[in-house]
């Protein structure tokens, strides 16, 4: 076990955990977006920032879903420097996704309500990556990825074709936090995002996991 302080409680964790982990089993509250249970954490949206600190060493900001629990870490998660980090990544995420109620929901739940910068086209998809990860990490398939950089930044199949990987299993649906993804772009040969090819005989890691088990009859 190990012992570190949140907001000034000192909390015992096991090792390996991450700080919002430790922060989730606590019922102590940090905003993620790009976090999910199920995938390896990746860091990539800012929004679970928190301040931490060892020993005399200055505090500094560091995402809570990839930063170690370590021992003696000193963190706090509601500082006056982590509620600016947080409505900064709001407002840059509002930016584009203005008009997608989960998004408008998070940043008013950060002190977020007005808009100061917007995008010429509003886009539902904020880049949290949830679908990639998921589609690689839980189905194993990887039809789609991140392609471009900067403001060209996007989710697409490869060479932006029909995804010939894709299972159609709907995971990339269920997981996106604002509904970019629509079932109908997966189900559909005429969706304008065509993520769906010729239907492979692939079982996704979890349902073939599940499928082994039954057929073993180890299964219910
Ligand atoms: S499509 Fe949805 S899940 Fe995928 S990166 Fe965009 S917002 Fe996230
Ligand atoms: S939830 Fe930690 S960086 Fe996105």
């Amino acid at each position: 076990m190990i012992q570190i302080t949140i907001d000034g409680q000192p909390i015992l964790a096991p090792q390996g955990r991450t700080v919002l982990e430790v922060c989730r089993e606590h019922d102590i509250y940090v905003p993620t977006l790009c976090y999910h249970p199920a995938l390896e954490p990746w860091g990539g949206c800012r929004l679970c920032m928190v301040e931490v600190a060892v020993g005399t060493r200055p505090p500094r900001l560091a995402a809570a879903c990839t930063q170690p629990a370590e021992d003696g870490l000193l963190v706090r998660t509601n500082s006056e420097a982590v509620r600016r980090s947080r409505r900064v990544t709001a407002e840059l995420l509002l930016a584009g996704a203005y008009d997608v109620p989960e998004i408008i929901a998070l940043a008013e739940s950060l002190g977020v309500s007005q808009l100061r910068y917007q995008l010429p086209e509003a886009d539902a998809c904020v880049l949290c990556g949830l679908c990639v990860r998921a589609c690689q990490e839980i189905v194993g398939v990887s039809a789609i990825s991140m392609i471009n950089r900067g403001i060209n930044k996007q989710v697409s199949p490869p060479l932006a074709r029909a995804s010939a990987s894709c299972i159609g299993c709907g995971t990339c649906v269920l997981i996106c936090p604002t509904g970019k993804i629509k079932l109908d772009d997966i189900t559909s040969d005429h969706s304008k995002h065509r993520f769906k090819g010729t239907p492979q005989p692939f079982y996704c890691q979890l349902c073939a996991d599940e499928y082994q088990i039954r057929a073993n009859g180890a299964g219910g």
